[in-house]
């Protein structure tokens, strides 16, 4: 290929995967939908596998995307009620619809904002999740404790990430992807720290490179 069209190709693939960081029009269309399958689904299982979910309360999904996970919550927390936020209103709008039923019934509520700015009280919610997200979060430490504030003492952080920054393929997502940075586990751990946590608790799947980890307030 000539190397202006291998421009061009490499910009629109940009432009493209730039809507993981923040979904808009109609590519941000096609990639939450996309978004709530695939390797995702599988992952989230598998993260969700590795911890206890409260069986009643309140829980929150940040940067909910399609909104696979609220309705994964509801079914593995059959009384808890699910609030999902994210800042971008393609991904709302897809949540809103994935989730319709649960919100008819009063148990799914869906909400368009930050994670820096969460509209919700102290103390709130008795788990936060984060899929696939904290990669694109901005001034982490403050994003964190903006996490820890909305959760009740002793409430828990669970973040699950596709890839746990020791893949080798980080790099070339960081250079596609405008604002990313895939974290290690160590560098998860330190930020957590910083932002207050206590008990953080790395769990990797090697070969996969998958990382899952939880934090408590
Ligand atoms: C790659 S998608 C993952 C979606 C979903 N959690 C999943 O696993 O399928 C990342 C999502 O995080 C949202 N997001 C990124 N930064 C955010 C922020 N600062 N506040 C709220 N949502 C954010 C994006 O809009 C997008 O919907």
């Amino acid at each position: 290929m000539e190397k202006k069209n291998v421009g061009l190709a490499k910009g629109l693939l940009s432009k493209i995967f730039s809507n993981t960081r923040k979904p808009e029009g109609f590519w941000g269309r096609m990639m939450v939908a996309g978004m709530n399958g695939g390797s995702h689904a599988a992952m989230a299982s598998w993260g969700l596998g590795l911890v206890n979910i409260p069986t009643e309360g309140e829980i929150l999904d940040i940067g909910c995307g399609g909104g696979a996970n609220l309705a994964r919550l509801m079914d593995r927390s059959p009384r808890a009620n699910v609030t999902g936020v994210d800042y971008s209103v393609v991904s709302v709008e897809k949540s809103r619809k994935v989730n319709a039923a649960a919100i008819g019934k009063g148990r799914c509520k869906v909400l368009e904002a930050s994670v820096s700015s969460l509209p919700f009280k102290d103390d709130t919610f008795g788990m936060a999740t984060a899929f696939e997200t904290v990669y694109f979060w901005p001034e982490i430490v403050k994003s964190f404790a903006e996490v820890r504030r909305v959760l009740m003492p002793g409430g828990k952080f669970l973040i699950v990430n596709e890839d746990d920054g020791l893949s080798g393929n980080n790099e070339k997502w960081e250079k596609m992807i405008e604002g990313m940075h895939t974290y290690t586990p160590g560098e998860l751990e330190t930020h957590l720290s910083a932002a207050g946590f206590r008990d953080i608790t790395v769990h990797r799947d090697e070969s996969k490179h998958w990382l899952c980890v939880t934090a408590v307030k």
